[in-house]
């Protein structure tokens, strides 16, 4: 394995309203505040690191992160998601509204955050030899 990833700057228009949306999404503890950064640590030892951008909001360029978690986070995720009353989806193109997805083995669900960065939750890795 040549690398693992450590971390990632996300720009935000706010980044402690963008990390409190994915922890409070996520089921995890408020984010930490780290020189310019709201980080968000997962699991698996990245961190997502929210930055207040410096372009204008309506310049932010969207990203897409995708996290893997188990059934039962799933489960939990996707009831905050409904209780919010959140748009999701159950593909990345957006044409599969307030629906998830059972592809890959397990299933996925799509949200946009406050600033439209695509958020995936999905229970098992790609499958890429279906
Ligand atoms: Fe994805």
């Amino acid at each position: 394995m040549p690398a693992q990833l450590d971390h990632t700057i996300v720009h935000s228009s706010d980044r402690f309203a963008s990390a409190r949306f994915l922890t409070g999404l996520l089921g995890a503890p408020e984010p930490r505040a780290y020189g310019p950064f709201a980080a968000v640590p997962l699991a698996n030892g990245v961190t997502v690191d929210y930055a207040d951008s410096i372009v204008a909001s309506d310049r932010i360029v969207m990203q897409h992160l995708a996290f893997l978690v188990a059934e039962d986070e799933f489960d939990e995720i996707y009831a905050r998601i409904t209780d919010r009353g959140l748009p999701h989806w159950g593909d990345p193109g957006h044409t599969e509204p307030q629906q998830i997805n059972h592809r890959h083995r397990g299933r996925g669900v799509y949200v946009d955050d406050p600033d439209g960065h695509s958020l995936e939750f999905l229970t098992h890795p790609y499958v890429t030899d279906e």
